[in-house]
C-alpha cells in the first residue's frame, strides 16, 4: 500500500499543534495531525487539545471558578448583606462539570479539524527517515510522508527522584484536577503557577494547604512589588502556609497519607498530609520522537533547538509550543503554530516574544507583560513608574474587590511602555490593553489619552498611565 503523503504533518494535538494544523489547512496545504493520548476519554479515542484542554488551563480554570463561588458564598457575600446558610460543596458535581467542559472543548476541536479538512491520525508519531523532499514519520506502525513536519509534542510534569506519583495520594496536575473529595490536609511541592492555582482551589474548599518551595524568593519571575503583595494576600489574608527555601529530603506514602521530610536552613521539619501535589515544573516531550534517527538537534535542556522562527536544524522541520524555548504557555504555542504555518506558505509569520502576557489565576489574579522593575534596573534602563491601587476605583469598590494595584513602567526618555504588572480582580482581562499597547509600541501618554469607560476596572490602567507622568486625577 502506498504511504499516505501530506504537505504538512503536525506531531501533537495540543494548542501549538492543533492551531498549526488548522492554519496550515486554511492556507491550502493537505494537513494531518498525529495525537497519541486518549486522556480520560470514555471510549479510549484520542483527544485533541493536549495538556491545556485536558489536564491544564481549562480544567484548572473551571475548578478555580467553582471554588471561588463556594468561597464567596461562605465569606464574600456577607459584606453585601447576603447570608447563605449551610453552604456545602459536592466535589463530584464540581469535577463532573469540569469534565463536561473538557469534553465539549476537545470534541469541538475534532469538529474544527473536520471543518478545515485536517486529517487526524491516532497513535504515537516518530521520525524514521527521509529528508528535505519528504520526511517519513511512523504513526502506530504505518509510514506517513510529509514535506513539512511541525513538532508540537508539548511537555510533561517533572518528577522528583524518589517521589513516586500515583495520582491518588501523590499527584501531578492530572491527579490534582480529579480529587474525589476535599483533602483535610493538602501538601504541595513547588510554589509556582500550578502550586498556587491548585493550592487555592483546595484551600477555598476547606483544605489546610502547605506549599513547600525550594527557592528563597516567592514568585521570582514576577515584578517584586507584585510578588510582595501576593505573598501578603496569600499567606496573611487567605491562610496559605507557604514555606520558602525548603529542601525536600524524603517523601513517603503510607496508609494514612503522605509524610514529607524537609529542611529549612539547619532545621529539620516534617509535613503530614492526606494528599500531595508535586508541581515543580515541566519537561519537554522528545523521548521516542526519533530525533536521533534524523539528527534533530535538542538544546541543553532537552527541548527541540529552534531559531526565532521555530525552524529546527533540519530543513522543513519546525517545532512549536512547550517543546521549544520560551514560556510554557498555551497562547505562546498557538501564536507559534500560526507563525510556522504562515512561514511555510511563504508569508511573513511572526511572534512577538516581548509581548507575551503571563496570568496566574489566583484570587486576586496576577498578570503581567514586558519587563519587571528588577529587570530594567539590572539592564541599566532608565524608566518612570506609576502605580494605582484598585481601592481608588469606584467599580472595584462596588464589586467589593479592592485588593491590589496596577503598575506601569515606561522608558524615561521615550515614554514607551516597557512593562505592565497587575495584581487584582480581572487582571487576566485587563492585561490585554497593555499587550495591545506594547504590540503597537505605545507610550504611557497614549494610554492616558484613550477614553476608558466609567465606571470600569480599566480606569485603573488609565490612572496608572497618568501616574507615570505624576498627574493621576483620582488618586
Ligand atoms: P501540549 O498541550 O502538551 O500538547 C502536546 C500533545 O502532543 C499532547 O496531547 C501529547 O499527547 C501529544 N504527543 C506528544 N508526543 C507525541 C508523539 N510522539 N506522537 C503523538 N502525539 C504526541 N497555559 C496558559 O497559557 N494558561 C493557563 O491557564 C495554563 N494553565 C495550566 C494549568 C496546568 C495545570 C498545566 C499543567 C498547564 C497549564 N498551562 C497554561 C500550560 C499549557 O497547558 C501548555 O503551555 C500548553 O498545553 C502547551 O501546548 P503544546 O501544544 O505545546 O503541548
Ligand atoms: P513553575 O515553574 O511555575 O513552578 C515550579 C516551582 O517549583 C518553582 O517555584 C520552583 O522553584 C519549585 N521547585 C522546583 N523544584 C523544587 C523542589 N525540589 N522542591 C520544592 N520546590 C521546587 O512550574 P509548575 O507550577 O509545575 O507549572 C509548570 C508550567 O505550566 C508553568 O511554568 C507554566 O508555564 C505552566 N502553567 C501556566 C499556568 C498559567 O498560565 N496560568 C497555570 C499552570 C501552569
Amino acid at each position: 500500500m502506498a504511504a499516505k503523503h501530506f504537505d504538512v504533518l503536525v506531531i501533537g494535538g495540543g494548542p501549538g499543534g492543533y492551531i498549526a494544523a488548522i492554519r496550515a489547512a486554511q492556507l491550502g496545504f493537505s494537513t494531518a495531525c498525529v495525537e497519541s493520548e486518549a486522556y480520560d476519554d470514555p471510549k479510549g479515542e484520542v483527544r485533541l487539545g493536549g495538556t491545556c484542554l485536558n489536564v491544564g488551563c481549562i480544567p484548572s480554570k473551571a475548578l478555580l471558578q467553582s471554588s471561588e463561588h463556594f468561597d464567596n458564598a461562605r465569606h464574600g457575600f456577607v459584606m453585601h448583606g447576603i447570608t447563605v446558610d449551610d453552604v456545602r460543596i459536592d466535589v463530584k458535581t464540581m469535577v463532573k462539570r469540569k469534565d463536561n467542559i473538557v469534553t465539549q472543548l476537545t470534541s469541538g476541536i475534532k469538529g474544527l479539524f473536520k471543518k478545515n479538512k485536517v486529517t487526524l491520525l491516532s497513535g504515537h508519531g516518530k521520525f524514521t527517515g527521509g529528508g528535505e523532499d519528504a520526511w517519513e514519520i511512523d504513526v502506530a506502525g504505518e509510514a506517513v510522508m510529509a514535506k513539512h513536519v511541525i513538532v508540537a509534542t508539548g511537555s510533561s510534569p517533572r518528577h522528583l527522584n524518589g517521589v513516586p506519583v500515583d495520582n491518588k495520594l501523590i499527584c501531578d496536575n492530572a491527579g490534582a484536577l480529579a480529587f474525589d473529595a476535599v483533602p483535610k490536609r493538602l501538601g504541595v511541592i513547588g510554589a509556582g503557577v500550578i502550586g498556587l492555582e491548585l493550592g487555592s482551589v483546595w484551600k477555598r474548599l476547606g483544605a489546610e494547604v502547605t506549599i513547600l518551595e525550594a527557592m528563597p524568593d516567592f514568585l521570582a519571575a514576577a515584578d517584586a512589588a507584585i510578588a510582595k503583595e501576593a505573598w501578603k494576600v496569600f499567606t496573611q489574608k487567605q491562610g496559605l502556609d507557604i514555606q520558602l527555601d525548603a529542601n525536600i529530603t524524603s517523601v513517603k506514602a503510607g496508609k494514612k497519607g503522605v509524610t514529607v521530610d524537609y529542611e529549612i536552613g539547619d532545621e529539620n521539619r516534617t509535613l503530614e498530609c492526606d494528599r500531595l501535589i508535586v508541581s515543580v515544573g515541566r519537561v519537554p516531550n522528545t523521548e521516542g520522537l526519533g530525533c536521533e534517527a534524523v539528527g534533530l538537534k535538542l538544546d541543553d535542556r532537552g527541548r527541540v533547538a529552534v531559531d526565532e522562527h521555530c525552524r529546527s536544524n533540519l530543513p522543513n522541520v519546525w517545532a512549536v509550543g512547550d517543546v521549544v524555548r520560551g514560556p510554557m504557555l498555551a497562547h505562546k504555542g498557538m501564536e507559534e503554530g500560526v507563525m510556522v504555518a504562515e512561514l511555510i506558505a511563504g508569508q511573513a509569520g511572526h511572534c512577538n516574544y516581548d509581548a507575551v502576557p503571563w496570568v496566574i489565576y489566583t484570587h486576586p489574579e496576577i498578570a503581567w507583560v514586558g519587563k519587571t522593575e528588577q529587570q530594567l534596573k539590572s539592564a541599566g534602563i532608565e524608566y518612570r513608574t506609576g502605580q494605582i491601587p484598585f481601592a481608588a476605583n469606584g467599580r472595584a469598590l462596588g464589586q467589593g474587590d479592592t485588593t491590589g494595584f496596577v503598575k506601569m513602567l515606561a522608558d524615561a526618555k521615550t515614554d514607551r511602555i516597557l512593562g505592565v504588572h497587575i495584581i487584582g480582580t480581572n487582571a487576566s482581562e485587563l492585561i490585554s490593553e497593555a499587550v495591545v499597547a506594547m504590540e503597537f509600541h505605545a507610550s504611557s501618554e497614549d494610554i492616558a489619552r484613550i477614553v476608558h469607560a466609567h465606571p470600569t476596572l480599566s480606569e485603573v490602567m488609565h490612572e496608572t498611565a497618568l501616574a507615570v507622568d505624576k498627574r493621576p486625577l483620582h488618586f
